[in-house]
């Protein structure tokens, strides 16, 4: 996810954080319909809902309407953990003005948002986590397990990253008693950048000299031009608030607790450019909503087997769509495994950080234990998104390279100022989430059978 949590730290340092239930607007989670499915029993409805991250939030302080944090954090409300705790409070907020959407089992996540007392357009960035309930953040644990949903990229240009993953995330969002707000106020996120957060594990970061740090699954990170998936193990349980080296930052990448750079499959890179893209003349159309399958595999096929394999298939006008075949000499294998990150690195270059840092069986203790689904759709003013989608990447490499093209993006493209005027109304819709037994979720039969249908 490269540049995504320095965005997200420096566009919402200034506004606000909080970990108290604050008084001046209710909290009311917008209602998204999951699936819970199994083999025998197919899939049923859960009533699950969104909440918005907390860092996006008016953080005040209880006895009247000043910021507890603008630049920093106001000494006179928190010299110190306890009585920033005691001061300060977070507020609920009005969804449908930060772009957020959900009807039935679609969420509709809009990059951009519209004043309408001044008709101003300016970048809102959502990110939200499915709730179970209005205090738990879903805890999914994935071994030996299928994850789907269905996706509508064709409102997402390149440049903006519409991004489905999972962070290993507590399920109360930390809630303690610092932090008595907690998962129902979109409480303590952290993944594998180990960003900046205001708040960790409930504390106040007073002088930011914290990150926070832990092992991100990400399924999706995608527009209509490229996509990736991309597993980032790191050394560590549950949330680690890092400091100095252990969180990896700048000529430290390759020391931190975590695999910055991760082991991806983009169907662009590993040498197929007519998988992905917009028109019937590719292979997935990203023209039209298509359903996203991965399925992990353990060792001995049980949820406490160790994570082998992580596989992907499309599902698209009812047809099931094999993953992409690696293009590339001396890479190994169509999916996710050791060997495939391993060989990726070597042939490909770069320190193999994913193989040091545990590989697929540390990402899969994190799958084992819970993780929590976040999605999100961010642009990135420090590097376009070149990363995901641009092809040479970097903008001076040779394109004839293998693995140097990551999508079909020219280098000109994912300037975030021109983004907004040219695509105002961009945004990313998934839907129809659902997780299970391996075969489950999915169907290739063009027929949709009954248990399906919602
Ligand atoms: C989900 O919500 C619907 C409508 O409010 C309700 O009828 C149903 O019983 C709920 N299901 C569960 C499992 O709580
Ligand atoms: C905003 O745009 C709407 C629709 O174009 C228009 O009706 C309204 O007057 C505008 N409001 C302002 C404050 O410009
Ligand atoms: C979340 O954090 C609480 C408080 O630290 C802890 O008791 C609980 O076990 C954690 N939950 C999970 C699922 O790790
Ligand atoms: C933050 O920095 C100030 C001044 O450098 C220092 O007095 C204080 O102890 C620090 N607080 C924490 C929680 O590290
Ligand atoms: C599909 O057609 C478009 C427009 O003609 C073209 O740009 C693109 O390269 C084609 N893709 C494939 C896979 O042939
Ligand atoms: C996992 O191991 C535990 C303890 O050995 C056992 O009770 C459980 O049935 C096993 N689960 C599966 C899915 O094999
Ligand atoms: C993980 O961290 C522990 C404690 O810091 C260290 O002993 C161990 O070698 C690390 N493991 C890996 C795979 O880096
Ligand atoms: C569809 O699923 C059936 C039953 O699982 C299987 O026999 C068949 O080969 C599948 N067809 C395709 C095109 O994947």
């Amino acid at each position: 996810m490269y540049q995504r949590s320095i965005l997200v730290a420096s566009l919402f340092a200034a506004s606000t954080l909080a970990q108290a239930p604050g008084p001046l607007t209710p909290e009311v989670h917008p209602a998204l319909t999951s699936y819970k499915c199994t083999k025998t029993g197919g899939c049923t409805a859960v009533n699950s809902s969104v909440v918005l991250d907390a860092n996006y939030r008016w953080l005040h302080n209880k006895e009247g309407y000043t910021n507890c944090v603008t630049t920093g954090f106001d000494p006179d409300f928190c010299p110190d953990i306890e009585t920033c705790a005691k001061t300060c409070t977070l507020e609920g907020v009005d969804y449908a003005g930060y772009g957020i959407h959900a009807s039935g089992d679609a969420l509709t996540l809009n990059i951009y948002k519209t004043d309408p007392a001044t008709n101003v357009t300016s970048l809102s960035s959502p990110r939200v986590y499915l709730l179970a309930d209005e205090e738990t953040y879903d805890h999914f644990q994935l071994l030996n397990q299928e994850f789907s949903f269905d996706v509508d990229v064709s409102k997402v240009p390149c440049g903006i990253n519409g991004a489905l993953y999972f962070s290993e995330m507590n399920a109360s969002g930390d809630k303690n008693e610092l932090n008595t707000a907690g998962a129902k106020y979109g409480t303590g996120y952290c993944d594998a950048q180990c960003p900046t957060q205001n708040f960790i594990k409930g504390q106040a970061n007073l002088n930011q000299t914290y990150g926070s740090c832990c092992n991100e699954m990400d399924i999706w990170e995608a527009n209509r031009a490229a996509n990736a998936y991309t597993p980032h193990p790191c050394n560590a349980t549950q949330v680690l608030a890092c400091s100095g080296t252990e969180c990896g930052n700048g000529d430290d990448k390759y020391k931190g607790v975590c695999d910055k750079d991760g082991c991806d499959i983009n169907p662009y890179r590993i040498g197929n450019k007519g998988y992905y893209g917009t028109g019937a003349n590719f292979t997935v159309d990203t023209t039209k909503k298509f359903t996203v399958v991965t399925q992990f595999y353990t060792t001995d096929n049980t949820a406490n087997g160790t994570l082998k394999e992580i596989r992907r298939l499309y599902v698209q006008d009812g047809k099931v769509i094999q993953n992409a075949k690696i293009q590339i000499p001396g890479i190994e294998g169509d999916s996710i495994t050791d060997a495939y990150c391993a060989s990726e690195k070597k042939v490909l270059g770069g320190t193999d950080a994913f193989t040091q840092l545990g590989g697929l069986q540390q990402m899969g203790e994190a799958l084992g234990r819970g993780m929590v689904l976040a999605l999100s759709i961010w642009d990135d003013a420090g590097g376009h998104m070149a990363w995901l989608d641009q092809d040479p990447y970097p903008a001076d490499a040779d394109s004839s390279q293998p693995g140097v093209g990551r999508g079909p993006c020219p280098t000109t493209a994912g300037d975030p100022a021109v983004l907004i005027k040219q695509f105002p109304d961009a945004k990313v819709v998934f839907s129809n989430i659902k997780s299970g037994d391996i075969g489950s979720t999915y169907s290739n039969a063009t027929v949709v059978p009954r248990w399906m249908r919602h």
